[in-house]
């Protein structure tokens, strides 16, 4: 997403503690250089590194899976945030958790995370998957108010066969019109809230 933004021109600024992770963003970044910058730091220190209130979109993707406090995470991002900023959050779905495993084979693995939400992903890295309920709640305590909320990978994550290129364009837009409706979004792999700062 950092690329994609940056590419579009906009100013793009990542944060991540880890140094692989930001040595690769810089290799991916470089093109961009002008209008990026790659800084080490979490997102609950956000506002003590780049000061309060001064971003006007955050991407939290794939990160509060990793957190074991989401209101110092979602406070972080509030805090950098200026008023009526966007946050943008993507994360495991705790209540689709099972559908995967099941869809593999691992039928086990399938029941035990009907009641736990650490699971191991495709990387061999243990997360915690949320539910929306959960996200939603946290983000409001830190004046978050949800502005969009969406469901992703709700087909593509059960597929075993990637499709041909036609039915990919057919596949797409399954995607992004199941994504908005139910039960298709309360059920799909991620969940993506888009909040606003009051
Ligand atoms: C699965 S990767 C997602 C990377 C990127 N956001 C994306 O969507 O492609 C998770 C990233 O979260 C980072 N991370 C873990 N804890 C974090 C924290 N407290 N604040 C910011 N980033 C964190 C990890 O270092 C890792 O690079």
């Amino acid at each position: 997403m950092a690329c994609a933004l940056a590419a579009e021109g906009y100013h793009v600024t990542l944060l991540d503690p880890s140094e692989a992770m930001r040595e690769h963003a810089m290799v991916n970044l470089k093109p961009y250089a002008g209008h990026c910058r790659v800084w080490d730091g979490t997102v609950e220190e956000a506002s003590q590194i780049f000061g309060r209130e001064v971003f006007d979109v955050m991407l939290l993707h794939a990160v509060v899976c990793y957190v074991d406090d989401l209101d110092q995470a979602l406070g972080g991002a509030a805090a950098a945030l200026k008023h009526r900023g966007v946050l943008s959050i993507l994360f495991k779905n705790r209540d689709a958790l099972p559908f995967r495993h099941a869809a593999e084979g691992r039928l086990d693995e399938a029941l035990r995370v009907l009641d736990d939400p650490i699971d191991v992903g495709k990387l061999g890295i243990a997360y915690r998957a949320r539910t929306r309920r959960e996200v939603e709640e946290a983000a409001l305590r830190h004046g978050l108010r949800l502005r969009k909320a969406y469901g992703v990978r709700a087909f593509t994550d059960l597929l075993h066969n990637e499709p041909e290129e036609q039915d990919m364009r057919k596949l797409i837009s399954l995607e992004l019109r199941a994504g908005e409706r139910e039960p298709y979004r309360s059920v799909s792999r991620l969940l993506h809230l888009v909040c606003e700062r009051a």
